[in-house]
């Protein structure tokens, strides 16, 4: 198949030819690896956004870095920060080294903790803050672990894009938290397909078809803005709609086995099962799409939320040789794969490893699923370029638990 060209070079070729020059996977110049490698016996990390992902991620990173010490706690709510804080103390005791003049809570809790000396910054916030956070530990020269997807919107993969190549150039490591990226079984086979197992892979069927995952009452007298960051999963400037939120990780491994983003798509979707109330918000619960890449090798992708029918969460490609499932060619074992990306990430900084940095890889991802929500809705075509320059602007300029955030509409492509 015909891949995306950069500066002459595709993908594939550009990684090869820097490996080939001493420079690791996406090539960075070693000396400012090296400059980053001077703490590498006391690195220290900060979380920002305490909730069960970021929780978990802490615990991922300090169960696979003995070397890592955790310092900072940072979230919008004093509970979380609390109970992480609790928790890590059980745990994860030679490790710990937070203190009550490192955990901040609030709207700017992301400014404090950034003001720390921690050297990674695990963001566990959600697609709608992300942006602003990950310009701002750009800004401020930390190491990036940063939870999927990376916005809700195209300007916030803009922002993300722009601060990714600056951080890129000064050297320092960023990991996506789209953990297939750092599973071997996914590595080896998708290592095959590059290499030839099935010929030319001519078309790939990708899907989180799955149940709702949650959702939770307003509490007596709460904010909008709290209830809308509470129960998140119900609202597309939060948290993207479910074909950003969850079914970027196999929109990811589609761009990864074609190493292109697709340059249209062509979608559709609705909402058939959820209550029209505040509690289940503007998404829908089921997206169809046909993107097409370079070369005209189409992507399938189904997503959906609906509980009690059959599910599928999976990847395939077909060639023209034979087709995979993307992980099945390899290796089942190693290290879990949310375990070995903090691995990775803190090698990446040290030295010892790979240099990481899947900054706008994963952004290229974000894009891809907002632009099949954006041909959904608007039940046209919408391809790379127009997804890329859009501006939605769905996520509020202010965020304040004294304003209110009206719910919806949720959004019909035919004017009825
Ligand atoms: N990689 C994976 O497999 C995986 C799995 C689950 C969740 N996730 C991702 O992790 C993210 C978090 O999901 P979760 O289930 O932990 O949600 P959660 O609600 O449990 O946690 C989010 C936390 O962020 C905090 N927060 C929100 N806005 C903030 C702000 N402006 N400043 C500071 N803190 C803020 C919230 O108070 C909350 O504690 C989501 O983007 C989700 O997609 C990834």
């Amino acid at each position: 198949m015909k891949q995306e060209k950069s500066k002459g070079m595709t993908r594939r070729e550009f990684a090869r030819a820097s490996a080939v020059a001493g420079l690791a996977a996406v090539g960075v110049a070693s000396s400012s690896r090296t400059a980053r490698a001077a703490n590498a016996d006391t690195l220290k990390v900060g979380l920002l956004g305490c909730g069960s992902r970021g929780s978990g991620a802490l615990r991922d990173c300090l169960t696979g870095n003995k070397n890592v010490r955790v310092i900072a706690l940072a979230d919008l709510f004093d509970y979380k920060v609390k109970d992480t804080r609790d928790s890590i103390e059980k745990a994860f005791a030679d490790q710990n080294g937070i203190d009550d003049g490192h955990c901040f809570v609030g709207l700017d809790a992301y400014k404090q903790i950034l003001e720390t000396d921690i050297d990674i910054l695990i963001e566990g916030t959600l697609p709608y803050s992300r942006p602003k956070h990950i310009v701002a530990a750009v800004e401020a020269k930390k190491h990036i672990f940063s939870e999927k997807p990376f916005a809700s919107e195209p300007a916030g993969v803009r922002m993300i894009i722009d601060a990714c190549r600056k951080h890129k150039e000064q050297g320092f490591s960023f990991v996506g938290g789209t953990q297939r990226r750092h599973n071997k079984a996914y590595i080896d086979t998708i290592k095959k397909i590059h290499d030839g197992a099935i010929g030319d892979v001519a078309a790939m069927r990708v899907y989180w078809c799955g149940g709702l995952p949650f959702t939770r009452d307003r509490n007596p007298g709460e904010s909008d803005f709290s209830y809308r960051i509470r129960n998140w999963y119900a609202y597309c400037w939060v948290c993207g709609d479910n074909i950003v939120e969850q079914h970027i990780h196999n929109l990811d491994v589609a761009n990864w086995v074609l190493d292109a983003h697709p340059t249209q798509v062509f979608a559709s979707g609705g909402r058939i099962w959820k209550p029209r109330n505040e509690k289940y918000g503007d998404l829908w619960d089921h997206f169809s799409c046909d993107y097409t890449y370079p070369n005209d090798v189409h992507v399938f992708s189904f997503s959906r939320h609906w509980d009690g029918c059959a599910g599928d969460v999976s990847e395939w490609a077909y060639g023209s040789k034979g087709k995979s499932k993307c992980c099945d060619m390899g290796d089942g074992g190693g290290t879990r794969d949310y375990v070995q990306e903090h691995i990775d990430l803190v090698k990446s900084i040290t030295g010892e490893g790979p240099y990481y940095h899947e900054g706008e890889r994963i952004a290229e991802s974000t894009l891809t699923a907002i632009m099949g929500r954006m041909s959904a809705y608007t039940g046209k075509v919408v391809t790379w370029d127009e997804a890329m320059k859009a501006d939605l602007s769905l996520v509020p300029e202010e965020w304040s638990f004294e304003k209110e955030y009206p719910v919806g509409p949720i959004p019909c492509p035919v004017q009825v």
